[in-house]
């Protein structure tokens, strides 16, 4: 088809949408979304460009930077890492790393505000991994020097600066940090999954957009508290998008790069839910893979997943959804107690705080395209294109994790709980840059038990420099409960190493800490905070010194 041919039809195709926009009252912007759902491609990472695989050799140099016409959903900007290597150009390159590699880079601050990064789930000392004290300011630069001493696993980067790690994150600042070693290269083998072909990095992210198509951070007040949803998903920067694949196990490294929204993530095809197996989580290879219908992500959170798609035809279609569930928005359920312990200053917060909203999901009550949380939305399609024949079977045992300790442990309770004026602390403390409340020696391990307060919100909680074993889940929701796999409450996501993991209201999530791994040199200056990104720059985070 010519040219000027396939303009005049694409223009007379919305002249239509807008005439039955308009005889509808629908918007037409939403009637050109609904007719383009899934046509994109999903932007599957390759040899460079946005999320290009970029396998580390030598040093690198990155600069953040505003971008024109990347984001692959409408072209609008966003805020990149970018850099260049053997002469191709990357934006949030997905790095890609072995163990035992010795990493080094420079970061250039090219925006006109302070930024750090942060190697979310890597090992390095405070100093090297990103902490708010360290931020550079415009047009300075930062190294970071460090061995790799991770297992395998699926980790990632983005900013750090103190109050505006939401907003550089949310305009695009995130990507991949993959790490490789014998184990998991010798699980690759055995299923022939290959990176960015059949072992896919997802990255998930809800986006809002202003009328001008850029994307839109404005949180109002109340979203602050209860975290910024937006109406539109992207994956890896595509909204809706497709992708072709063949009869065969697939492997999705999925993480949650939203600032808030938690996703309940199934497959679905003719609308029933497959099984699928996860294979890791934030830490790497679990010890065997567990088999589910349904998975929760945080935000922070990754989960790494094999579907078998070896029994579909061709022509069939698999959606990545979102299923529903309780989102419990229970922070006014203590209102009766909160009231009746005094500490309500009058009527005008009162009214504050119901605005809030009480129930699950009122975040975007303004807002008539609002996409809640519990809703069910596909993400992603998975589009059958050929049979080819692939008969592996998922090992059994995937990797050796030590069992968690026998000894007794000192345990360090700690409570999230909203404060009386509204704000979500930890311990009943808000960060202070100065200020470490949480101090722990750096010889052996610790069992933190994190409780959340009934009268709450899910709150992920992330501790850098180190792991978390989970131990015990109490009190746990029922949609919690019912995906228990053991004695103790635990749930399959809960198995291996987590850096975050999702505390529910009224729920109690005991983990065991090594704070001698890895042996940091000198005293450290950890962060403790919440994941959801709008509670962690209203200062849901604290100082870990380890001294
Ligand atoms: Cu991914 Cu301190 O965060
Ligand atoms: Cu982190
Ligand atoms: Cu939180």
């Amino acid at each position: 088809m010519n040219h000027n041919r396939r303009n005049f039809m694409l223009l007379s195709l919305k002249a239509t949408l807008f005439y039955i926009g308009v005889r509808t009252g629908i918007p037409l912007q939403s009637v050109l979304a609904q007719s383009n759902e899934f046509s994109a491609r999903l932007p599957v990472p390759g040899k460079s460009g946005l999320f290009g695989l970029l396998p580390y050799q030598n040093k690198l140099s990155f600069k953040t930077m505003d971008v024109p016409n990347l984001l692959p959903a409408n072209k609008s900007q966003m805020l990149a890492y970018s850099t260049s290597e053997n002469n191709e150009k990357f934006y949030n390159p997905i790095l890609i790393l072995n163990k035992g590699q010795h990493f080094e880079l420079a970061l250039e601050n090219g925006l006109n505000e302070p930024t750090i990064i942060h190697w979310h789930g890597v090992d390095a000392s405070w100093k090297q991994t990103g902490h708010p004290s360290y931020a550079i300011k415009p047009g300075e630069r930062y190294n970071y020097s460090f061995e790799i001493t991770n297992r395998a696993g699926t980790y990632w980067y983005h900013p750090h600066p103190h109050m505006i790690t939401a907003r550089q994150s949310y305009l695009g600042l995130a990507s991949f940090f993959i790490v490789k070693d014998e184990e998991e290269i010798r699980f690759s083998r055995e299923m022939d999954f290959v990176l960015g072909k059949t072992d896919i990095p997802v990255l998930i992210q809800d986006k809002k957009f202003n009328s001008a198509g850029d994307l839109d951070y404005s949180p109002t007040k109340d979203e602050l508290m209860m975290g910024y949803i937006g109406n539109r998903i992207l994956v890896n920067g595509a909204e809706k998008p497709t992708m072709d694949v063949a009869t065969r196990a697939y492997r999705f490294r999925l993480l949650n790069g939203s600032t808030a929204r938690i996703y309940n993530l199934a497959f679905l095809s003719d609308g029933s839910k497959l099984p699928f197996h996860i294979v890791g989580n934030d830490g790497g290879l679990l010890p065997s893979p567990q088999q589910v219908e349904e998975v929760f992500l945080a935000p922070g959170e990754r989960v790494d997943i094999s579907l078998n798609l070896a029994l579909f035809s061709a022509g069939q279609s698999i959606y990545l959804q979102n299923m529903p569930y309780d989102p419990m928005h229970n922070e006014m359920s203590g209102m009766a107690e909160m009231g009746s312990m005094g500490n309500m200053n009058g009527m005008e917060h009162m009214s504050e705080m119901a605005g809030m909203g009480s129930k699950s999901g009122s975040h975007d009550s303004g807002s008539n395209n609002a996409l809640e949380e519990d809703a069910s939305f596909p993400i992603l399609r998975l589009f059958v294109k050929n049979r080819i024949s692939y008969s592996r079977q998922l090992p059994q045992n995937l990797s050796v994790i030590p069992s968690l300790s026998r000894e007794a442990l000192k345990e360090h309770q700690i409570t999230l709980s909203m404060q009386h004026m509204g704000g979500w602390t930890i311990n009943g403390l808000t960060f202070s840059m100065n200020d470490a409340p949480i101090v722990v020696p750096k010889r052996g391990k610790e069992i933190w038990v994190i409780n959340n307060a009934s009268a709450s919100m899910p709150h992920p909680m992330h501790l850098h420099g180190y792991f978390y074993r989970v131990r015990e889940r109490k009190n746990s929701p029922d949609q919690v409960k019912q995906r228990a796999i053991d004695g103790s409450g635990r749930i399959p996501t809960d198995m291996g190493y987590k850096d975050t993991v999702l505390v529910w209201p009224g729920e109690s999530v005991a983990v065991e800490i090594d704070f001698s791994k890895p042996n940091y040199p000198g005293e450290q200056l950890f962060l403790f905070h919440c994941h959801n990104l709008e509670h962690e720059d209203q200062g849901m985070m604290l100082n870990v010194r380890v001294e």
